[in-house]
């Protein structure tokens, strides 16, 4: 079926609903392997001495799943659905659109046995091996065709905001992982960056900063701006606030990446033209979180009863948080302390569960309906049970790790007054154990919420055509 049952414009939905349905299913597997590393922490003997289960190898493999097989899906999902809905055209480019499913499926497929298999680049978030990368870089050179040519066929005069952030996004994540990647192939599955030393770190966080700048934050935004107003049922909050905030994220993001490398042989001035950049940032991003926010003014109400608007908005709370530590982090003074410490883990995952996986959750459970001929989900009382278990999973999460990272940063730092280290290494790790309980705890909540969304999925999909009819409100 490729035609949608809301417009007489015939849409490409197929490709929506693969994605959507992926989305939901690397969630799962995506948020097992972090409650499973999670646990290793604790419980070291869970890699049961295997060299594919030890720690190492599923790390990567957990940020791999959740970033580009999870949210990624979510982007595809979203931004296809979208461009298609504001530009009234079905997607450009025929056969090349099935393509970009298909082969970005086949590139996490390939993470997914590369990585446990010990194959990998060591460079954070772009471990894939040569061979991978490549077609990494065909699958999205092909996404950005797809999505510029429905933009230039579009049948509306205007370009949608959601659009320019989407765009931004694929546009800066293609010239990000081709420029970082570029490698020396020595073997089938072996390279070496062509880059070396303080040069190599420079792009590398060029890189990862920016994955996190585009990738999990402008493209999410996009997503804001769609599912914001269409969820609550209300015009975006400033359509001007929202241009401001596009130029001036867009603008500053890019030189914000030596925060990563703050004391280290990059020279001082870029760190501190990192930090500054970093501090600036703030504001942009407080600026788009309150247009989505005030976007329910006169809607407020419409919290009390629809958990998937509370989804949505509680993700802009998270994403506020986020944007406020973040640049705090980023002070050269600040980032002395919380640098290596599980501060940075709780900063990374306020982003990451509240944020990106809030608003991606959110989306989903607005686009499912729709997708599959039905008025709403299965069951709204599973969206509210899932919302509280996601909601009190990060906060543990969040919360421990604060605490845990703070408490090891003063650790490491106190010295007696003959100038010996107060505690050793392993006291510090000890002292960290019940916060990793407590994050494990959080962690499993989370799974939890994602698994009664695969079944509420799954019972939407296959529940008669039509029969699931919206619920008036009281
Ligand atoms: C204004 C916005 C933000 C700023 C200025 C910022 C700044 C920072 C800083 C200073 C660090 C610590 C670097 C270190 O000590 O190594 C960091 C780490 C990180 N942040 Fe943010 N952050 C922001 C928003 C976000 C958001 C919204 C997310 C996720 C959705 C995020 C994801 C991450 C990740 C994944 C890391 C860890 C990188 C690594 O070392 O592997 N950040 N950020
Ligand atoms: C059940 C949910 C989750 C659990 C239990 C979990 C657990 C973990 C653990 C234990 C680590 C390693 C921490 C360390 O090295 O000290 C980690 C790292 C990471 N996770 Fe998760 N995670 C979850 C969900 C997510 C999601 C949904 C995302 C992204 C959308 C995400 C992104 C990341 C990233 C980017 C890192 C690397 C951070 C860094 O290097 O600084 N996680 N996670």
């Amino acid at each position: 079926m490729t035609t949608s049952n809301t417009s007489a414009v015939d849409y490409n939905f197929d490709v929506v609903r693969q994605f959507t349905v992926m989305t939901v299913i690397w969630g799962i597997f995506g948020t097992l392997v972090g409650v499973l590393i999670a646990a290793q922490l604790i419980w070291p003997a869970l890699n049961f001495d295997t060299p594919w289960l030890t720690y190492s190898r599923l790390r990567p493999l957990h940020t791999n799943v959740v970033i580009f097989a999870f949210g990624t899906s979510a982007l595809f999902a979203t931004s296809y659905y979208v461009v298609q809905r504001t530009c009234q055209t079905r997607l450009f480019g025929g056969k090349l659109v099935a393509f970009t499913f298909w082969g970005w499926q086949a590139v996490i497929v390939a993470a997914v046995i590369t990585l446990p298999l010990g194959y990998t680049s060591s460079k954070e978030y772009a471990e894939m091996e040569w061979p991978i990368d490549i077609l990494l870089a065909v699958v999205w050179i092909s996404y950005a065709i797809v999505f510029f040519g429905t933009l230039v066929k579009r049948k509306v005069s205007h370009i949608y905001v959601a659009n320019w952030f989407f765009g931004a996004f694929i546009l800066v994540i293609m010239v990000l992982h081709i420029g970082n990647s570029m490698a020396i192939p020595i073997s089938a599955m072996k390279s070496y960056s062509i880059y070396s030393g303080a040069i190599d770190a420079m792009m590398q966080w060029w890189y990862g900063h920016n994955a996190v700048g585009f990738l999990l934050t402008a493209g999410f935004l996009g997503m804001m701006y769609y599912f914001v107003p269409k969820q609550a049922e209300r015009p975006v909050y400033s359509y001007r606030l929202s241009i401001v905030h596009f130029w001036a994220l867009i603008s500053l993001y890019i030189w914000a990446g030596p925060h990563h490398l703050h004391y280290t042989a990059l020279p001082d001035w870029v760190q501190t033209v990192g930090m500054t950049m970093s501090i600036v940032l703030f504001l942009p991003s407080w600026g788009g979180m309150i247009n989505g926010i005030m976007t329910l003014s006169g809607a407020w109400h419409k919290l009390r009863t629809d958990p998937i608007l509370r989804f949505l908005i509680v993700s802009l709370s998270f994403y506020g948080m986020s944007t406020f530590e973040g640049p705090m982090m980023a002070i050269k003074s600040v980032n002395a302390l919380s640098h290596y410490t599980d501060w940075t883990i709780g900063h990374v995952h306020s982003g990451a569960l509240g944020w990106v996986a809030m608003i991606s959750i959110g989306a989903m459970y607005h686009l499912i309906p729709i997708l599959f001929n039905q008025g709403r989900m299965y069951s709204i009382r599973m969206i509210n049970v899932h919302f509280w278990l996601h909601t009190s999973g990060v906060i543990l999460y969040i919360v421990a790790m604060w605490i845990s990272g703070v408490m090891q940063g003063l650790m490491w730092r106190a010295v007696n007054t003959d100038g010996t280290l107060t505690y050793s290494f392993v006291e510090s790790l000890t002292a960290s154990y019940p916060f990793y309980f407590i994050r494990f705890i959080g962690g499993v909540l989370v799974v939890s919420g994602f698994i009664l969304m695969g079944y509420n999925m799954l019972k939407t999909i296959y529940a008669k055509d039509g029969s699931l009819q919206p619920v008036e409100e009281t």
